[in-house]
């Protein structure tokens, strides 16, 4: 063959490779395209284009096919088995990720689509990167069957293996039912789109039949349903633009890797910085409310507060700052809602972000303003047993740098719960707002005064003098400091200073703990 024939040869094959990537980028193609757009969703390959740093996606499997033969399917094309695999940078970092296109066949999940997906989580576990899942798929390929189902087990133990590894992020962005919410569960995080991404179990259909009622999809598992109810999704954003900018903010706190340094961000603020209006943040008096979000915004480098799981159990706080540029989890309890008590859902959101920065090796910083635990059947049937142990549980087992701040009440076995000294806390600091008391003075002096304040002539003057000798004693942090319970009272202006000196002080800590398998948290 001729130099020249060889060329025209070769260009006609590199032609003929173009267009069939070509034929395959547009997926579903045009029809579908516009169907899609006009559910207010954007296709797969344009949420890819918005989420990587212009030019670094790198497609993986491209030309995978199905090899299903089974009711029509072998007539079937379906591109790229319905989902985009690969990986790309994202402000700089690498990411890897599994797209699904509801542009083609629904994405649904069959065998070729699940290897796809195992694929990248594989090479996302191998290199130590995270991983983002964006879902979008009415679910398990109903002509393909079983297959289909191992699909998803694999998917689910690769979620396993890589929990507490690398970071996973799983974006809702469509149709996502049946067993299939489950590596999402599996995730860290769970990002929702309001409007047009839902998760169940069992749609409405099933269970009008089942059981009789009837919910639209949005109730019972639209992005709001889960970030207000059930507490699966972590973050309810607007649209797909949104939730693609919420993944980036999200992943900027994050490691690659649970071996990985945490990210820095360059620090504009100053080590320096007093915070005033802190000192006149607490109410005179303890039954009023406050910010606590205040109080974390004026730690934070900035002010930039970057909170999670919002919308759920609002009675605790749980959130992303910086300070001096590196990452740092806040927990802290939020008067504004139930008084800051310690409930079921408090416990189980605080705990799951604890373990969550305990394993990427993210300080952990606690706000403490805590009454006690929910009294009452409801939530001693609901096992607020089981649930408060997970909280003692994850604080204790975390071995990253822990500092407390406790700004007024602290009592009982919730004081103990919010990362207390004997939970490993290596520094606790209190404001002279502080209250570290069994119980708060009413409450206690009704229990151990009872028979005094019922035989005195004027019981209501008896329990006012003893409930203030009993605040005298205990409704301040002197008597915890006394005994060494705490480390030091500060003025609330100096909170941020303190800190910043505690981070760098801890910044190398290191905590040996038993040779063990694993630990067994109550579930
Ligand atoms: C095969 C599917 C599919 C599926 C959608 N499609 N879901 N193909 N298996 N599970 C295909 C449709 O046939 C159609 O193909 C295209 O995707 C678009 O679907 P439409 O129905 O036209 O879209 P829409 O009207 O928007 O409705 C979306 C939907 C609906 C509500 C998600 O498609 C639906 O109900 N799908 C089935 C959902 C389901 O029951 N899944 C199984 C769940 S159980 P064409 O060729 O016409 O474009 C499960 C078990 C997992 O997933 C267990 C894991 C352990």
């Amino acid at each position: 063959m001729s130099d020249d024939l060889q060329k025209a040869t070769t260009q006609g094959k590199i032609n003929d490779f173009e267009k069939k990537s070509q034929t395959l980028k547009l997926m579903g193609g045009e029809k579908q395209i516009k169907k899609q757009h006009e559910s207010n969703k954007l296709t797969a390959r344009e949420r890819l284009d918005l989420f990587f740093d212009e030019g670094t996606f790198q497609e993986v499997q491209l030309f995978v096919q199905h090899r299903s033969t089974l009711f029509g399917l072998d007539k079937k094309e379906i591109p790229s088995d319905g989902v985009i695999t690969g990986f790309g940078k994202v402000n700089g970092r690498i990411v890897f990720t599994a797209a699904q296109d509801f542009t083609s066949s629904g994405g649904s999940l069959g065998e070729m689509h699940a290897k796809k997906i195992w694929k990248v989580m594989d090479m996302a576990i191998a290199a130590q990167k995270p991983f983002v899942a964006i879902n979008d798929s009415g679910g398990a390929r109903i002509q393909e069957g079983v297959p289909s189902l191992e699909g998803y087990g694999g998917i689910f133990y690769r979620n396993t293996i890589a929990s507490g590894y690398i970071p996973q992020v799983t974006a809702i962005m469509g149709p996502t039912a049946g067993g299939a919410v489950y590596s999402p569960a599996l995730a860290d995080w769970v990002f929702m789109v309001k409007g047009s991404s839902y998760m169940y179990i069992t749609g409405p259909d099933v269970i009008k039949a089942v059981i009789g009622e009837e919910v639209t999809h949005d109730e019972l598992g639209g992005a709001v349903a889960h970030a207000t109810k059930s507490g699966v999704c972590h973050f309810v954003t607007e649209n797909d633009t949104d939730c693609i900018e919420k993944i980036k903010t999200l992943l900027s706190y994050v490691p690659d890797c649970c071996h990985s340094p945490l990210p820095l961000a360059d620090c504009t603020d100053s080590a320096e910085r007093i915070c005033e209006d802190l000192d006149t943040i607490i109410p005179d008096k303890g039954n009023r409310v406050y910010d606590m979000k205040k109080i974390i915004k004026f730690i934070a480098d900035n002010g930039e507060v970057f909170e999670l799981h919002e919308l759920w159990a609002q009675n605790i706080i749980v959130a992303f700052i910086r300070i001096m540029g590196k990452p740092v989890g806040v927990i802290a309890n939020n008067p504004r809602f139930t008084a800051g008590i310690l409930d079921v859902n408090a416990s189980d959101k605080a705990a799951r972000f604890i373990r969550f920065c305990d394993a990427f090796n993210i300080p952990l910083l606690t706000f403490t303003d805590v009454p006690g635990y929910m009294p009452g059947t409801n939530q001693e049937w609901a096992g607020i047993i089981r649930h408060g142990a997970k909280l003692l549980h994850a604080y204790s087992e975390a071995t990253v740098p822990k500092i407390t701040v406790i700004t007024r009440k602290a009592y009982g076995g919730a004081y103990i719960g919010m990362c207390s000294k004997q939970l490993g806390a290596d520094y606790v600091m209190a404001w002279p707002t502080a209250e570290i008391a069994v119980m708060g003075a009413e409450g206690a002096c009704n229990i151990i005064y009872r028979i005094e304040i019922s035989a005195a002539k004027d019981p209501a003057a008896k329990r006012s003098d003893l409930v203030a000798a009993y605040e005298e004693k205990f409704n301040n942090p002197y008597f915890a400091a006394s005994l060494g319970i705490i480390e030091e009272i500060i003025a609330p202006r100096d909170t941020r200073k303190r800190i910043i000196a505690l981070l760098d002080a801890l910044k190398d800590k290191r905590e040996t703990r038993v040779s063990k398998k694993h630990n067994n948290i109550p579930l």
